[in-house]
Formats: C-alpha cells, structure tokens, sequence
C-alpha cells in the first residue's frame, strides 16, 4: 500500500490528483498540508484524515511516518522548495507544473537530486491524454514520415471572469510568468514529447486585463504575468513549430488543438475529444479534405496518478514525465521570456 501525503489542497490537488488516487486500490492518502486553515479541515474531513496527520508545514508531511510519497501542489514558487525537502528525505515526489518561476530558482532541485536520486515525476498531464499517448506510437513508428511543422494552441475564456482578483497567477515573484508557463509548458512538453527537442523559439507576450483588484480589498493592482503569449520554435529535427496561449479567448473554457504534419500524413489532436484522434496518412486528396476520426485503442488509456503509482511500485511507466523534463521546459520558458522580452530569436 503506497502512503501518499498532498501538499497544497486548491483546485488541482482536490479536482484532480485526489479523485484519481480514489480510484486506485493499492493506495491511501494518509496526510495532507495547507497553510489555509479551512482548506485544510474540508479536505481533512473528506478524506478522513485523522488531525494528527493534517498540517500547516509542508516539513511535517514530509517527516511524516505515514507518509511514503509526496504530491506537490502548490503555487509555482513553492514547487522547488518542497520538492527539494521530498527528496532530501529520501520520498518520491510529484511535481505540479511548471517546476518553478525560472531556471535560476530550480538549481537546488537539481543538486539535490544529482546527489540522491528518488524516484520523481512531473505533472505534464496531458502526456496522459489517450489521444497524445496515440500519436506519440503512431510518430514513433514512423508512419508520419519526417515532421514538417506543428501548428498548437492552448485557448481559455478564465482572465474574464467577473470578479476574478489578483492571486498568486498574476504575481509574478509567485507565478513566474502567465499563461506561458502555466498553459504554454503543457504544449512544449508536448511538442518535444512527440517531436524531440525545440532548438530556438521567438515569442511575444501580452497582458490583457492589466489591473485586479487585491484578494484582501478592493483596491486595484497591476497584473505582472501574461495572459497571451505567442512563440515560434525551431525544432532540432528540423521541423517547425507555432504555439498560440491565451486566457483571453472568448467562447473556449479548456481547449488544446494540435496538429502535426509530416511527409506522409497528418495528426489533428482537439482536447475536447481526447478519446479519438484526427488522422491522414498516405492521401494527398485534390478535392476533398481526408481526415478520419479514429478511437484511441484502450492500451492507451492510463490516468496521470496511476502512473505515479505505478512508478512508487517499480512497474514499468512509458511516456513518465520527470523533474528533468521539468528542468529542460523551465529552460525553453526562460528563452521564451528573454525572446519577448529582447524582441529577437533565442537558442535553447
Ligand atoms: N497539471 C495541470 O494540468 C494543472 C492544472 C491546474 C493547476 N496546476 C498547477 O497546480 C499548482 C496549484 O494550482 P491550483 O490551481 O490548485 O492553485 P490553488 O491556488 O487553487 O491551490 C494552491 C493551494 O496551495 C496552498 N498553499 C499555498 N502556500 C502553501 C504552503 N506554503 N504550504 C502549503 N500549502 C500552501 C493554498 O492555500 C492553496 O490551497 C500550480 O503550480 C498550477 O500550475 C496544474
């Protein structure tokens, strides 16, 4: 039985990390930590935490006894710190996304685990999508031939919501960057994933709604982080990519779409359907469009906290995504930002 301890208790860890462990026998959550006292009895009662095994310190649920493996929740800023702690103490962790708010600030993650490596995995959730596990076996066996280009975007209405307050996403010593890095990491994990490395990038970025009100009054403040960000990308392979990131897009509440073209077929990705795949191989049509639909065939279906599992029991993980794959996206969203910033191409 693996002994799970979840640090942060917001929207993820109790939308998604928490359900999906529900689901799973050969695990228990045993500890749970929040510095928000309410937050920490809701989800202590839920889930039947005896008080002894509920804290305020992340440093208690990671000397826990009871506690075997760590999920880290947090706000960015937090992530690197807590899972230094985790791996100093010898227990597996799993990291919330993006590994921090720049490079600099993962460097003690890094030695930390150059000298004690413990079993570590990254939240790149949609590595779990059905549909990108697909994608990635039909790619890996060639059958898209060489990748031409990859067309990406990651589209939310959220900076509009009414009455939406300056928290930590839009502080920038606690976020890092926006949109860019909270949604825009998803997307470049995903493109290396199934197209290997980004070589260069040039990217722009905007800040819409440049004023909120305080989460403690109603007085306004400037928003410091992106909620558009648009980036060019040269692939090491040659191939090249475009990637679209907006909180601002009226009419979209999650919506991913990714196509991948290739000298033999193209693959049309749409989050709103993750259980099929757009697929053209091998026809070049002169009148008509063909693409099909196909249903992702259930060897590909395996939910992102199954896997952690399945990693804190030595099974075996294809696709994991991992701290180090957290290091190398944090590098591509600082070129990104310096790119933005310089208003020039930056290499990786
Ligand atoms: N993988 C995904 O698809 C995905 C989706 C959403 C969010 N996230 C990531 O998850 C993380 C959390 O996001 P969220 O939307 O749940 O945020 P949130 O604000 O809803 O929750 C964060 C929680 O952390 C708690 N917290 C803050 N400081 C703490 C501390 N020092 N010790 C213990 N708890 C502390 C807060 O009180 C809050 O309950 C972020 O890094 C975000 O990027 C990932």
């Amino acid at each position: 039985m693996q002994r799970i301890g979840i640090i942060g208790l917001g929207s993820i860890a109790m939308g998604k990390h928490v359900p999906q462990l529900q689901k799973i026998n050969d695990c228990k959550i045993t500890a749970v930590c929040d510095i928000d006292e309410k937050r920490l009895k809701t989800a202590g009662d839920k889930l039947n935490i005896p008080e002894e095994y509920r804290f305020t310190d992340y440093n208690d649920l990671i000397s826990c006894p009871e506690v075997d493996a760590v999920e880290v929740c947090t706000p960015n800023y937090l992530h690197v710190p807590m899972a230094v702690a985790a791996v100093k103490a010898g227990k597996p962790v799993n990291v919330e996304k993006p590994l921090s708010v720049d490079l600099a600030s993962t460097k003690p993650l890094a030695d930390a685990l150059a000298e004690a490596e413990v079993p570590n995995m990254m939240c790149f959730s949609y590595r779990f999508c059905p549909a990108v596990r697909y994608a990635k076996w039909i790619m890996d066996n060639g059958l898209l031939g060489d990748i031409v280009n990859i067309d990406v975007a990651y589209l939310k209405n959220s900076a509009f919501f009414e009455g939406r307050r300056l928290e930590w996403r839009f502080v920038k010593e606690k976020a890092g960057t926006g949109v860019l890095g909270d949604l825009g990491v998803h997307l470049i994990d995903l493109a290396e994933l199934l197209a290997g490395d980004i070589k260069a990038v040039s990217g722009t970025t905007d800040i819409v709604v440049k004023q909120r009100q305080k989460e403690d009054s109603d007085e306004l403040a400037p928003v410091e982080t992106d909620d558009y960000a648009a980036f060019l990308a040269d692939m090491a392979s040659g191939a090249k990519a475009n990637f679209m990131i907006t909180r601002c897009a009226i009419g979209q509440t999650n919506t991913i779409k990714f196509d991948v073209y290739g000298t033999k077929g193209v693959l049309s990705f749409d989050l709103n359907h993750p259980d099929v795949l757009g697929v053209c191989i091998g026809e070049v049509d002169r009148m008509s469009e063909s693409i099909h639909t196909v249903k992702v065939p259930k060897k590909f279906f395996i939910e992102q906290e199954q896997m952690f599992i399945n990693m804190l029991e030595g099974k075996d993980c294809p696709l994991l995504p991992t701290i180090k794959d957290g290091l190398h996206s944090q590098r591509v969203l600082d070129a990104i930002v310096e790119s933005a910033e310089k208003r020039c191409w930056m290499e990786i």
